[in-house]
């Protein structure tokens, strides 16, 4: 039996359980499974390891995406450049390679949108808000800064001195700003009537809002985005690119780099 799972705490409702269940059954995968692994801390990962032999892969997700960091033999340049992991490749001699697909479901995902529209040459002309500053968002200013994009954080507080507070968003900054990009969970099912506190009003139809939270595929955050003419995107495309791109690295030859 191939053996993949996630591990986090707690893990009440997972995507990547059903779409890798759902890919199983439709690509006659019957050797393949996929587990739920609760753990309350991270040293109940070696004796997992240790009882599930036949594990060849795992989801890593909130709380433990840097805390897992010591537990790695090696970082793929991908968890390198954003300093957390979300997928782990368990290699024949049981070390663990640490990976970062929210990095390239976003860079894939993102660069679809702006070639749908636009020559990729003439990225020049954007600039991005990032709304958030916690995991996701890590993954999102990496791959912005792999396409050279410039882009300023907006944060409930002011922990970094260079990021912005939603209260110093004025029309001029929105009109700078023509890339729009929410990793907060603001929005995402249960609590669907809520969302980022911008100035939708100045908005218009040179913005491009991009939300990561896909259930709903139709946030707030983008309704509010079409209604002033804007272009948006949901999270739903970067999910299934960061899920495919976990079963390519399980599925191919080890890394090592570190
Ligand atoms: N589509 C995908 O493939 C994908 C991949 C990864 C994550 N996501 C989604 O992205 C979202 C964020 O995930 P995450 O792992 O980055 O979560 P996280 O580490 O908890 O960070 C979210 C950040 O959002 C801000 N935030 C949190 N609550 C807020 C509130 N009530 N009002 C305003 N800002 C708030 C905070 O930044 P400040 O403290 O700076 O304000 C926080 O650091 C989740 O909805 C997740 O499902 C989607």
């Amino acid at each position: 039996m191939q053996k993949y799972g996630l591990i986090g705490y707690p893990l009440s409702h997972s995507f990547s359980k059903q779409f890798f269940e759902a890919k199983f059954a439709r690509e006659q995968l019957q050797e393949a499974s996929y587990e739920l692994y609760e753990l309350k801390s991270l040293q109940e990962l070696p004796p997992l390891l240790a009882r599930e032999p036949g594990l060849l892969g795992l989801n890593v997700t909130i709380p433990y995406k840097q805390k897992i960091l010591p537990y790695l033999k090696n970082l793929s340049p991908s968890a390198q450049t954003v300093g957390a992991v979300n997928v782990i490749k368990i290699n024949a001699d049981k070390s663990l390679t640490g990976h970062n697909t929210d990095y390239y479901g976003f860079l894939q995902s993102l660069s679809h949108q702006l070639g749908e529209y636009k020559n990729l040459r003439s990225l020049d002309g954007y600039r991005a808000l990032v709304l958030g500053t916690g995991g996701a968002s890590q993954a999102v200013q990496a791959a912005l800064q792999s396409l050279k994009i410039p882009f300023q954080l907006v944060s409930r507080t002011k922990k970094q001195p260079k990021n912005l507070l939603y209260e110093n968003l004025s029309e001029a900054l929105i009109a700078e700003h023509r890339l729009i990009i929410n990793t907060t969970p603001l929005g995402m099912y249960p609590q669907t009537d809520t969302c980022p506190p911008i100035p939708y009003q100045f908005l218009n139809a040179q913005h491009l809002l991009y939300d990561l939270v896909y259930n709903p595929e139709m946030t707030l955050f983008l309704q509010k985005g079409n209604e002033a003419g804007a272009r948006i995107k949901g999270g739903l495309e970067m999910l299934h690119l960061q899920a495919e791109k976990a079963w390519e690295i399980w599925q191919s030859p080890e890394i090592s780099t570190k």
